[in-house]
This record gives C-alpha cells, sequence and structure tokens, in this order.
C-alpha cells in the first residue's frame, strides 16, 4: 500500500509472522441466488485473523464484509471452502452445531445494539450466560465492567442509557462470556464520534488487557485504526492488508484501490 510497503503482505490474507491464528478461511466462497440472479458475495478469500489482535475488515458497500464476517461465525453457510474458528472447523457443523458453538464460543456486536428493553445493563450483560445455564465469573463480570466504564449504569435499562452506553452493554455482553474471537459488525455505525471513541477504546482495551480476539467491521478509517491490522476486500475478494494502521495509511490504502 503505497509508501507502507513494508508493512505489506503478500495478499494471501496470512499474517507475516508466526503469530497464533484464532480463526480462519480458505477458498471460501459465498453465492446468494441461482442463475441470472447469481450473487458472488464471497469470490474464494484466504484469511487469518491472529489471537489476541484487533482486525479491522474495509471495502466499500456490497464488497462483502458482512458476508465474511457471517460466514466465520457460523451465522451463515458458506457455499464452498473451509473456516476454522477455535481449532473446530466451522464449515463442516450442522446448523445446530453452529448455533452451540456461536452460544458457547463466540460473541456479537451488531450495529442495533439488540438489547433486551426490559432488562437491566447487568441483566442484558449476563443474558446469554443465563440463557446457556452457566455461571457468571463474577471478577471476570467485574473486570468487563470495569473495562466498559459502566459500573454506575448497571441498573439502568437500556432506554435509560445513551446509545454509546448501550453499545457497551453490547460489547460486555459479547466478552462475558470469554469468547474465542468477538465478531462486530459496524459497531459504531449508529453512534456519534464521542460514543465511538468509547466503545472502540473498549475493544481495544479488551484485546490489550483481557487478551480478547476481536474482528471489526467498519467503513471508519478512523475506528480502523485502533486495530493492529486491516484487511481489504473489494467485490468478495481479499485485496490488501495493512500492518500498525494509522487514519492516514489506511486514507491512502482506500485511495489507491479506489
Ligand atoms: N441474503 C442475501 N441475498 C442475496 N444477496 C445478498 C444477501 N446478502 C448479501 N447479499 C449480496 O452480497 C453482496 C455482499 O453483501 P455484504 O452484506 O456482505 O456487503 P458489505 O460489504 O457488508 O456491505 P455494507 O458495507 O453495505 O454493509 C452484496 O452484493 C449483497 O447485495
Ligand atoms: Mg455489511
Amino acid at each position: 500500500m503505497g509508501r507502507h510497503s513494508d508493512d505489506r503482505a503478500p495478499t494471501d490474507g496470512a499474517p507475516r509472522d508466526d503469530r497464533p491464528v484464532i480463526a480462519h478461511a480458505r477458498a471460501l466462497v459465498k453465492t446468494y441466488g441461482t442463475g441470472d440472479t447469481t450473487v458472488r458475495a464471497l469470490a474464494g478469500i484466504d484469511v487469518d485473523f491472529v489471537r489476541g489482535e484487533l482486525t479491522a475488515i474495509m471495502g466499500p458497500s456490497g464488497s462483502g464484509k458482512s458476508t465474511l464476517m457471517h460466514c466465520m461465525a457460523g451465522l451463515d453457510d458458506a457455499t464452498s471452502g473451509t473456516v476454522v474458528v477455535d481449532g473446530e472447523d466451522v464449515s463442516g457443523m450442522s446448523e445446530r452445531q453452529r448455533t452451540r458453538l456461536r452460544r458457547t464460543r463466540l460473541g456479537f456486536v451488531f450495529q442495533a445494539y439488540n438489547l433486551v428493553p426490559t432488562l437491566t445493563a447487568a441483566e442484558n450483560i449476563t443474558l446469554p450466560l443465563d440463557i446457556a445455564r452457566r455461571a457468571v465469573d463474577r471478577d471476570h463480570f467485574d473486570a468487563v465492567v470495569d473495562a466498559v466504564g459502566l459500573r454506575d449504569r448497571l441498573h439502568h435499562r437500556p432506554n435509560e442509557l445513551s446509545g454509546g452506553q448501550q453499545q457497551r452493554v453490547a460489547c460486555a455482553r459479547a466478552l462475558v462470556s470469554r469468547p474465542a474471537v468477538v465478531f462486530a459488525d459496524e459497531p459504531t455505525g449508529n453512534l456519534d464520534s464521542r460514543s465511538s471513541g468509547e466503545v472502540l477504546a473498549f475493544l481495544r482495551r479488551s484485546v490489550d488487557d483481557l487478551g480478547q480476539s476481536v474482528v471489526m467491521v467498519t467503513h471508519d478509517p478512523s475506528a480502523a485504526a485502533v486495530a493492529h491490522r486491516v484487511v481489504f476486500l473489494a467485490d468478495g475478494r481479499l485485496v490488501g492488508e495493512l500492518a500498525h494502521p494509522t487514519a492516514d495509511t489506511i486514507l491512502d490504502a482506500l485511495r489507491e484501490l479506489g
């Protein structure tokens, strides 16, 4: 990517050294529809996501970012290719096995916060564990709540929280079960710049302080700059990546990719 060619890996989606990979895809293809109306959302993607890193996925609207995330996270079934998450072959799983994987090993944050309006922040955060009838690790719950800075809002309902606070509750909910990977699709898409900053700082802290692995789709170069690495998609293909990104190098890369 231009003047930062030192940071450019061969565009095979692999990190440049032997860092441990928490999730990867090989030759991943996803098509929607049949015949004349076929859309090739993923046209053969090879990508590695590194354990203990925040990876951002960027690319134009329709380039396949959400599709990639959904196929990686077992929310959608790929047409062909392989997906492995935390040592499990997601591509070979039944719907039921994928549901179990999502419940027990993955965390999700979406653009719409998807909180339950009748539950308090604290109850929303522990809901996935309660549904799975798993015990809440109180020390970890406290660490997550302190990291999101929500200690004094725990007993409020979503309609008593700002958008940024609601999204931080959603982040805490994704993290409280210590998932192998957190997948976040435009987590700051509905937030103003200050709330975005808070959510991004938290996602990064979850990596630095709690050892989490996070994959985040974003359109915003300043959001992606919080990541350790950015991968770029275009037309369902991986077309570049950038290590140690800054908003400037990301903008350069986006310009170069057209
Ligand atoms: N359920 C579906 N049925 C048919 N086509 C779909 C479906 N979901 C996605 N697509 C198509 O697949 C392509 C990739 O979509 P995807 O949602 O992955 O893009 P994206 O990069 O996340 O875009 P955005 O930035 O707008 O969210 C698009 O052409 C889209 O129209
Ligand atoms: Mg999308």
